[in-house]
């Protein structure tokens, strides 16, 4: 038998609201996402891409299908177990930082140093992530790229094998956004972490291994991509 990739889902359903009201956001999605690879997952407002990512996070319950990640079927595990797989797998970049506000940069990333079992060093972390001189600033003392870095580092400092990122770039500027895209790329070279992207920004497309696009609930596009562009080379 073939073996199964890391990431490997396989007709996976979801539906909202009930009676009337019931509108079913995702009608059967299946595909198969390498170790190491950095997906992006575009789709029209409203198509269900953070629906996907939420479930791949184990946030969300599959209405039915499977999510593979190595050999385990997140949608076969308990509350305990699911809690577990997220502390020790995964990394969750959000659109909107969700820093702590009372703790300072340095704390924000220590805190969940502790879920892992490998985390990587802070003080290596702080600096690829250009925060060292910022460390003792507490989250609303630094800029919005600042901020992604922050919750960037919070979510890498695990070291995770999975990276789940909703619009990472969604509220940074051109210039900020294309300094996080490079780093996520010299994460993903460094780490070997795979990278499930959420965006808008159609150019990310050009640094990803594999693209996907969500359309009326399904996938419109499975496509690998074969000629990379470094991200610094991106424009949009
Ligand atoms: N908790 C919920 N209860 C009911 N409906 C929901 C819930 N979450 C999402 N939906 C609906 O499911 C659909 C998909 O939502 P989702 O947030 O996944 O879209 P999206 O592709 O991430 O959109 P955007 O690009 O705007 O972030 C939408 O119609 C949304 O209204
Ligand atoms: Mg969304």
């Amino acid at each position: 038998m073939a073996q199964r990739a890391f990431l490997s889902i396989r007709d996976l359903t979801k539906s909202y609201g009930d009676g009337e009201a019931r509108t079913q956001v995702l009608k059967g999605i299946s595909t198969d996402i390498e170790h190491g690879e950095i997906c992006v997952l575009f789709g029209p407002s409203g198509s269900g891409k953070s629906t996907f990512l939420n479930m791949v996070g184990g946030l969300e319950p599959a209405d039915s299908g499977s999510i593979y990640v190595g050999d385990t079927d997140i949608c076969q595990l308990r509350d305990r177990e699911l809690v577990e797989y997220r502390r020790r797998e995964l990394g969750f970049i959000f659109q909107f930082y969700n820093l702590v506000p009372d703790l300072t940069v340095r704390e924000n990333i220590e805190v969940c140093q502790y879920l892992s079992r490998n985390p990587l060093p802070v003080d290596d972390l702080l600096n690829s992530l250009g925060l060292w001189e910022h460390r003792g600033k507490f989250p609303n003392q630094i800029s919005g790229g600042q901020q992604q870095r922050c919750a960037i580092g919070r979510a890498l400092v695990k070291n995770p094998s999975l990276l789940l990122c909703d619009e990472p770039t969604g509220a940074l500027d051109y210039h900020t956004s294309k300094e996080i895209l490079e780093l996520m790329e010299r994460v993903n070279r460094e780490y070997h972490s795979t990278m499930v992207i959420v965006t808008h920004n159609d150019a990310i497309r050009h640094m990803s291994h594999h693209i996907l696009r969500l359309r009326d609930g399904a996938l419109s596009e499975d496509v690998l991509n074969d000629q990379l562009l470094p991200a610094a080379e991106l424009t949009w």
